[in-house]
């Protein structure tokens, strides 16, 4: 078991997850937790923003509690919902019991105040279904909460998720008002599709995951496809840098570097050859017209390869 006492100790813990975390990232994170603040986890498709709250939940022992986002996501499937089904179901099997209880009521009026009366076993907390942000508020256990692809949800719900991160307190008007009882540890990810509001930003501390420089994606691999030789890690991560520096509409990311060492690794290739870069790159591009552009520089490819 790890004490995270200091960043450094953080980065330990992740390594042993195979997650390597980079000196920025360790901080950031550290500071986090000292401080009691959200972190914002930017950067392109595939960088680890996800793996990195997985992570964070592993190490310190929580519970992983993820809220994905998309366009139209509403309070509703974000913090709780009536099971309206449900209520039915036991509106119906109580049917007789209601009715009794109404039988000796000629006014309607009256029978109504009567049936009102029930209002309270109907929406209770037993047909209540809590989403991930009220079940994080709820937990008993601390928990981490992963905001995911925040930037694909709507100003509007930006703006109410803003009014749960600042107090961790949410009404609902059925029940009264719930506050967290313990903190959860908030980490939410974009891909910057559109910016995120400066409230946003201010209640959070900021982290940019870039692509890795050639030496730490070559640890990466160490890391999580170990079987890779060493030789063709380095042309690997040679051609993957020279990839990454042209203009692509998709550059590869860790994902597909990871992809393509473990398909190099089935393929049992020990030297990377124009042959075999050439077979395998789509698993590297995902459009035709970066591996179109990628085939016309071959040479550019090979000359990293070989220099690695
Ligand atoms: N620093 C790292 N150490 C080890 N593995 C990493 C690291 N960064 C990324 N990875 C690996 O890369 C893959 C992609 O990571 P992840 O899914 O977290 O990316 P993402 O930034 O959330 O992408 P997207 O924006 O598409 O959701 C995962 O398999 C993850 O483990
Ligand atoms: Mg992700």
């Amino acid at each position: 078991m790890f004490h995270l006492n200091k960043p450094d100790d953080l980065k330990k813990a992740f390594y042993a997850e195979k997650y390597l975390l980079a000196d920025n990232a360790a901080l950031v994170l550290f500071l986090a937790g000292e401080i009691n603040k959200p972190v914002l986890v930017e950067g392109p498709a595939g960088a680890g923003k996800t793996d990195l709250a997985r992570v964070l939940a592993r190490t310190l022992g929580r519970r992983l509690i993820r809220l994905q986002c998309y366009e139209g996501l509403d309070e509703g499937k974000a913090l709780y919902e009536w099971q309206y089904g449900k209520q039915l179901l036991y509106s119906q099997i109580l049917k007789d019991k209601i009715a009794a209880t109404i039988s000796d009521e000629s006014d309607l009026a009256e029978a109504m105040e009567r049936v009102f009366a029930f209002e309270d076993v109907f929406f209770s907390e037993r047909f209540l279904q809590p989403r991930p942000l009220l079940e994080a508020i709820t937990s008993t256990e601390p928990a981490v909460l992963l905001v995911d692809e925040v930037d694909k949800s709507d100003p509007e719900f930006e703006a109410f998720l803003l009014e749960v991160l600042s107090d961790f307190t949410v009404s609902i008007p059925e029940l009264g008002t719930v506050s967290a009882k313990t903190m959860p540890r908030v980490v939410l990810t974009s891909n910057s599709s559109r910016e995120m509001s400066d409230a946003l930003k201010r209640r959070c501390l900021h982290l940019y995951l870039d692509f890795p420089d050639r030496e730490t994606e070559m640890e990466i691999i160490r890391l999580k496809v170990p079987d890779l030789g060493e030789t063709v890690a380095h042309q690997a991560t040679a051609v993957v840098d020279a990839l990454r520096h042209m203009s692509l509409k998709k550059s590869p990311s860790i994902s597909e570097t990871l992809d393509w060492a473990a398909a190099l690794v089935s393929l049992c290739v020990e030297h990377l050859s124009d042959d075999v870069l050439d077979r395998t790159l789509s698993v590297l591009l995902k459009y035709e017209r970066d591996l179109a552009q990628a085939r016309e520089k071959r040479s550019e490819l090979t000359r990293a390869m070989g220099k690695a």
